[in-house]
This record gives structure tokens, sequence and C-alpha cells, in this order.
């Protein structure tokens, strides 16, 4: 693309900041079906942190939590509760993404720097995003080892199998009232991004919890960042619920693709994994909404598997509960059948299923 000044290879990984890595590495390979890589802590060198490193197909997860009170990962999580803090993209060049971000306005969180072992050399540098949350740049092209310089392999004697999750499809951002522009110009200006979809309250019934979204999208369309924020309505907005339980701006939700979303949801399910429900009814009309599709009927209903069409396509989704006791993170699972947007058709049926839940928490 002519005049990308940030190339991007892709999301490189996720990195969550949480109470107890040890444990949430076991519940993301039981559950999701990830697989244990690598691990760095005390063992290894790093004395005040302990991360696990989780991979299936083209996704890496890193989950993060520090061994003392007073360190700043304790006090994320103290403040968000387990969380998105870094959203690492993979580039050629980590201290040309730093320089050509941090000269548009970024806010530096990292400068340029190369770790080294005798596997090769890792180059990364960070910049600031919205709340705590950062875009880390890693550049591993020179790097043949399991990880990053001061990780070891992790082989444990368990491993689920996979669940057919492939790569990070998008990744959403709550922000705060009237945010949603700032942040939008942030991608355009800083990181040469487009805004290539757009919803407002007005195309969600004003009696559910309204947000306003913008779709930002890097120059090869590997990374996607939807912003939400959230919209007068006649009931708590979900986007409100979150800021207010994550103490701040923080990512939302993670979208995982899939080839086969009946086949992963079931073994998702099968593992414990729970997911919102529509009403059965939402699938009475479902073939006059979106027209033909390949997939039964039967088995997306049965676990409540929603489908949307746009000019390019169809799409098939579903929204998990949230990943902790506090009504924040979640995952989507998603397979695009050529559509390329983001399941709009279904919102109304999806913030009914939202506000269910927001109601048996006594948040709306
Ligand atoms: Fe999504």
């Amino acid at each position: 693309m002519e005049n990308d000044f940030l190339p991007l290879l892709g999301t490189d990984y996720i990195e969550f900041y949480v109470g107890n890595a040890k444990q949430a590495a076991h519940y993301y390979k039981t559950a999701f079906g990830f697989q244990g890589i690598a691990y760095a802590g005390p063992e290894t060198g790093m004395k005040d942190r302990a991360s696990y490193v989780v991979s299936q197909n083209q996704l890496t997860l890193v989950f993060t939590s520090a061994l003392r009170p007073d360190h700043p990962i304790s006090q994320q999580v103290l403040q968000h509760g387990d969380s998105v803090k870094a959203i690492a993209l993979r580039v050629e060049d980590a201290e040309k993404a730093w320089k050509e971000t941090t000269q548009r306005g970024a806010l530096s969180e990292m400068e340029p720097r190369k770790l080294s072992d005798n596997a090769g050399t890792v180059g990364m540098s960070a910049i600031k995003l919205y709340g705590d949350t950062i875009h880390l740049f890693i550049e591993r092209k020179k790097y043949s080892g399991v990880f990053m310089p001061g990780y070891i392999g992790w082989e444990t004697e368990y491993n689920p199998s996979p669940t057919g999750l492939l790569y990070v499809d998008h990744c959403v951002g709550n922000v705060g009232w009237n945010q949603m522009n700032r942040w939008v110009s942030f991608y355009e200006k800083v990181m040469g991004f487009k805004n290539i979809l757009s919803f407002d309250d007005t195309d969600i019934s004003t009696e559910y919890s309204a947000l306003m979204s913008k779709v930002m999208s890097n120059g090869n369309g590997f990374v996607k960042f939807p912003i939400n924020e959230p919209a007068e309505g006649k009931r708590k907005s979900q986007v409100e619920e979150f800021l207010e339980f994550f103490n701040g701006e923080g990512v939302q939700h993670v979208a995982l693709a899939t080839k086969d979303i009946v086949k992963t949801v079931r073994e998702l399910m099968k593992r414990g994994v729970e997911f919102l429900k529509v009403p059965g009814s939402y699938y009475d009309d479902l073939e006059a909404r979106v027209g033909k599709i390949d997939e039964d009927l039967e088995p997306l209903k049965d676990m409540g598997i929603l489908v949307d069409r746009d000019p390019d396509g169809y799409l098939l989704q579903i929204f998990s509960k949230p990943v902790q006791d506090r009504p924040t993170v979640f995952f989507e699972i998603i397979q695009r059948k050529g559509a390329k947007s983001f399941g709009k058709g279904n919102f109304k049926a999806l913030f009914e299923a939202i506000e269910r839940e927001q109601e048996k928490r006594g948040n709306i």
C-alpha cells in the first residue's frame, strides 16, 4: 500500500495481566485448547513476575502475574481485574515503528530495545493506547527461539487438544463518553489506519443499551480495532457497565477466528466456556434475513450461533460471557464466509442477551 508508514504483519500476541497466571494458563489450555509454549519467571531470571505463553495456530496469548503487591502489574490487576494489557503487533522494524508513531504524537511506553539470547534477537518497542493498554511492536525475523529471550520452553504432560481457533480477527476497545473520535483519529494520524465502518446509536433500537462504534483497519487489513463508546439510551449502556467495573478504558473483547464454528463452539461448550444465548425466535426468520447458508440451522440454534450478511458474504459469530467475575473482557468466536463486517444485524438480539445478563447483575 502506498505510504504505509507502519506496515503490520499481523497480531503477534495478546498479553493479559491477571491475578494468577498459572491458573489462567491452565484455563485457556483446558477450555480453549491452547498449547503451552513458553514460560518466564524467577526460575528463568525474571524475579518479579511469572509469564505463561500459550498458542493455537496463529494465536499467541501471554498471561502475566506479579509476585509482589507493590508491583505495577499487581496495581493494574487491582484496578482493572484480569485484563488485556498489550496488543502486540508484528513489524519488520520495531525501532522504525516506534519512531513513526511517536513522531506523529503517540506517547512512548518503551523505547526501542533489542533482546538477545543464543536463538537470536527480538526487537521491541511500545506506545500507549487508551487506559493502561499498550501496543507493543515486535520484530522477530532474526529469532528462532520458543517465544523471546528470557523465556524457556514450557512443556507439560497435560495438553488438551486444540479447538480450531486460528487467529485474532479483531480486538475491540471500550473508551469513555465522547472519546471514540479521539481514538479514531489516533489510529488515523498516529498509526495510518482507516475508518472502514461506523455504527451510531440509530443502528441500535434506543430501547436497548446503546453504543457507538467505529472500526479501524490498517492498510493490509490484517489488524482491525473497533472502538466503542457509550451512548445515551433508556437503559445503562453495556459500555458504561464495562467502564465502571474495569475502572477505565480497556479491551472489551477479542474475536478469534475459526474455519468451522459449529465444531469449535461445540467443543468449547463441552469444556465449560459459557456463551450468551439468544431466544429461539431469532432463528425463525433467519433465512428471510440472511438468505441461504451452507450450515444446518439446528446446531446453530442449539448453541446460539448468530448469522449476519453483508454485500461480500455472510458471517457466523457467538459471544462468550465475561471470562472473569467482573463484567468486562469476553471473547467472540467468528467464522467469515466472505463477509467483511462485524455482525451489525445481530446487535439487537445480542444487546437484549447482554441486557438480560446486566439485569441479573443489577447493573441496568
Ligand atoms: Fe466483535
